[in-house]
C-alpha cells in the first residue's frame, strides 16, 4: 500500500542481505523502518510485536530463518534458529507454518545451499501472502457488494476488530482487504474501528491505515460494538484470525468472541477472513489453540502522545491493583456466518474448510 505516495510492504529483503520492516509499536504517532540483521533480531521484533498479525509473523519468521542461514547454515544452526523463533510468539499458527516450510527445504539440501534456497523462499512466501490477501479481497468484495445492494445509495458499515489489516500481512490485509476492494471500486463504505485494548491496535493501527487509504471510518471503544449492532449501524462484521482450526473454530484477538456474540444476536452476518496458512489442520477443536498470556502492564498502563510530542506511558489503575492479559480468545465456528479464504467463501465448519481445501484436509 502507499505511505505518503510510496509504495510499502511490512517486510522486504535489502540487498545488503538485511531486511527491512516497519516498527509498528510507534505508529500512528512516528512511520518508522528498522533494519533486521540477525536472526535474534527478527525473533526480538516478533515477542515484542515491532512486527505483528499472523501473516507477518509468519513471513519475518521465514525472513529470520534466511538470516540464521546467512550465518550458519548447519543442521545445529537450523534447529536452533527454528527453536528461537518457534519461542517468540505461541497462537498464530503462521509462525509454526512457515518455520516448518523452511526447516523441511533447508534440511534436504547441504548446509552449502541452505542460505540462498532460504532466502528464496521467504520472498516466495511473502510473494504468496501478498497474492492470498488479494483474492481474499476479491472473493470478500462480492460479500460487500451484496451488502451494497440491500441498502441502495446508502453506505455500507462495516465493523472490524483489531489490525486484521496491510499491517498484519506483507499487503493488503484479510478483513481489510475487501474493503479496500471496494472502497477503491466506488461503494460507499464506512468502517467501524474497535480500540482493541489493551494494545490498541485498531486504534493505533487499523486507523491509520485506513486513513491512508481514504477510507471513512470511525473509531469506536471496544464495548460499543454491542450497541451499534442493536441500533443497526452494523452490516456486516469482517474481522481476522491468529488459528482457525479444522472444524471452523476461530482463534482472534481479545475481544472478537464477544463481537460474534452480539452479531448473532442482532442477525449481523459475521465473516472471518482467513488466509490457509492460518488454518491448523491439527487440531479440530478451537479450545486447544493456546492462548498467550501478555505482560500485566499492558492492562495496567498505556501509551501516548504528551502535547510536547513525547512518547510516554501512564498508570490506569491503582499501583497494587493486579491486571490479567489473555491476548486472544476463541469464537466457535457456529457464531461465524461464513470464513473469506483465498479459495473462495465458505461455511466455518469441517465439510466447509475440506470443500475448498481438500489437499490439506486429507493430510492432515
Ligand atoms: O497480537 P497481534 O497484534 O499480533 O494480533 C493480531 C490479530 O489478532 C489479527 O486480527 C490477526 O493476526 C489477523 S491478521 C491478518
Amino acid at each position: 500500500m502507499l505511505v505518503d505516495g510510496k509504495p510499502f510492504r511490512t517486510i522486504w529483503p535489502n540487498t545488503d542481505g538485511s531486511v527491512g520492516i516497519i516498527d509498528q509499536t510507534r505508529l500512528p504517532h512516528e512511520f518508522e523502518t528498522l533494519t533486521l540483521r540477525d536472526m535474534p533480531a527478527a525473533a526480538k521484533a516478533i515477542k515484542t510485536m515491532i512486527v505483528r498479525g499472523a501473516p507477518l509473523i509468519g513471513a519475518t519468521a521465514a525472513y529470520g530463518m534466511a538470516l540464521a542461514m546467512a550465518e550458519d547454515p548447519s543442521d545445529a544452526g537450523l534447529a536452533a534458529a527454528y527453536d528461537s523463533l518457534y519461542a517468540t510468539r505461541p497462537t498464530a499458527v503462521n509462525l509454526r507454518w512457515a518455520l516448518d516450510d523452511l526447516r523441511a527445504r533447508l534440511s534436504a539440501l547441504p548446509p552449502a545451499e541452505r542460505a540462498a534456497a532460504a532466502w528464496k523462499r521467504a520472498a516466495e512466501i511473502a510473494d504468496e501472502d501478498v497474492a492470498i490477501c488479494e483474492a481474499i479481497g476479491d472473493h470478500g468484495l462480492k460479500l460487500i457488494e451484496e451488502a451494497a445492494a440491500r441498502k441502495p445509495g446508502e453506505t455500507v458499515q462495516i465493523l472490524t476488530h483489531c489490525n486484521a489489516g496491510w499491517l498484519a500481512t506483507v499487503d493488503w490485509g484479510t478483513a481489510t482487504a475487501p474493503i479496500y476492494k471496494a472502497h477503491d471500486a466506488g461503494i460507499p463504505v464506512h468502517v467501524w474501528v474497535d480500540e482493541t485494548r489493551p494494545r490498541n491496535q485498531g486504534a493505533s493501527l487499523t486507523c491509520w491505515e485506513l486513513g491512508r487509504h481514504g477510507v471513512p471510518h470511525t473509531l469506536v471503544v471496544d464495548n460499543a460494538g454491542g450497541h451499534l449492532m442493536q441500533r443497526g449501524q452494523v452490516d456486516l462484521c469482517i474481522v481476522g484470525t491468529d488459528r482457525t482450526v479444522a472444524n471452523g473454530d476461530v482463534c482472534n484477538k481479545i475481544g472478537t468472541y464477544l463481537k460474534a456474540l452480539a452479531a448473532a444476536a442482532h442477525n449481523v452476518p459475521f465473516y472471518v477472513a482467513l488466509p490457509s496458512p492460518t488454518i491448523d489442520w491439527r487440531l479440530t477443536d478451537g479450545f486447544a489453540i493456546p492462548i498467550e498470556e501478555r505482560a500485566e502492564s499492558e492492562v495496567t498502563e498505556m501509551w501516548g502522545k504528551t502535547p510536547e510530542g513525547a512518547l510516554t506511558r501512564v498508570r490506569i489503575t491503582p499501583e497494587t491493583t493486579p491486571g490479567a492479559n489473555p491476548a486472544f480468545d476463541v469464537t466457535p465456528a457456529a457464531l461465524v456466518t461464513a470464513l473469506i479464504t483465498e479459495r473462495g467463501v465458505c461455511a466455518a465448519s469441517t465439510e466447509g474448510l475440506a470443500g475448498l481445501f481438500p489437499d490439506h484436509a486429507k493430510a492432515a
